[in-house]
């Protein structure tokens, strides 16, 4: 670390200062807020690693590689603040701060907002591959009250881990939206959840492997309920099981991991529909908070 008083440090500062003096003349105070923290924290951490200008010339040419392999499907910046922690941290700074409403957690980059509408006890799995799983819930305020006509999204990863915008042929599978009947309640057919890797053959993943992580997620169903007056909420339920050990974008939250038991194919289902093999079902009540 450098002497504060040294000519060396005083450079460094000065232009830390220059910069920052840079926005002294910006209209919106937020934006400068924002700009200023930004370059005193990036400079402290340049300082801090002492970084030498051939790994400034890396994360250069990780930033140019995670922008030419982002299109309108892939989005390697979304997954850089995952893998980061960036995404989940200001999901927690955002959140309910009661803790009376249902956490939320990452929403990742698959969500899709033209998803089919589905009925009540509908399957939202359209052929995706996986374990029938029956899930049910309801929605309400924090009150406890029923929220009618709640908007649910709901998304998830076939059972070989891919989600339908990685299919080759363009089809939609395994994503919904569903409204909520006049007691708040909902329910309808998707897959098991298994776990699967993030996208990980990019710039991403490349950072991954350079420091022994793993691109794998816990097995998750993504839920985004809204309703007039109340905070849209993004979030998933969990698997309860061994597979919860890590997840490689920090979602998990203990509060939203659900059991998913698993009967067997002669057991009866909830809405009397025959299954060819096991089923699971799952149920998730979920809070919403004010939208003030
Ligand atoms: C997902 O759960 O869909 C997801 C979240 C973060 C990164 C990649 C995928
Ligand atoms: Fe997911």
């Amino acid at each position: 670390m450098n002497d504060r008083t040294s000519p060396q440090d005083l450079r460094e500062r000065r232009l830390v200062e220059e910069v920052v003096a840079s926005f002294g003349a910006t209209a919106d105070p937020r934006v400068r807020t924002v700009l200023t923290a930004l370059v005193e924290h990036l400079h402290a951490f340049l300082r801090e690693v002492r970084l030498t200008q051939g790994e400034w010339q890396q994360a250069i040419d990780f930033l140019t590689a995670a922008g030419h392999i982002t299109d309108d499907k892939r989005q390697e910046f979304i997954l850089l603040s995952d893998v980061l922690g960036a995404s989940m941290q200001t999901i927690i700074i955002n959140d309910d701060p009661t803790g009376a409403a249902t956490e939320a957690t990452v929403v990742g980059p698959f969500f899709l907002d033209d998803a089919p509408l589905v009925p009540l006890g509908g399957d939202i799995s359209f052929g995706a591959s996986g374990e029938p799983c029956w899930v049910e819930g309801t929605v309400t305020d924090t009150s406890g009250r029923p929220l009618a006509g709640a908007r649910l999204e709901v998304w998830e990863a076939d059972d070989d881990g891919r989600y339908d915008v990685q299919y080759p042929d363009g089809r939609v599978a395994a994503r919904g939206r569903l409204f909520t009947d006049a007691d708040g309640g909902y329910r309808f057919w998707a897959v098991t959840p298994t776990p699967y890797p993030i996208p990980d053959d990019g710039p991403v993943g490349a950072l991954l492997a350079a420091t022994g992580r793993s691109p794998m997620r816990a097995p998750h169903l993504h839920f985004m309920a809204s309703h007039e007056g109340m905070r849209t909420l993004a979030t998933h339920i969990f698997v309860a099981g061994d597979d919860l050990g890590s997840d490689s974008v920090f979602g998990i939250r203990e509060s939203l991991v659900v059991d998913f038991p698993r009967h067997a194919g002669d057991e009866p289902t909830p809405d009397g529909r025959q299954v060819t093999g096991s089923w699971t079902r799952a149920r998730f009540d979920i809070t919403l908070s004010p939208a003030s």
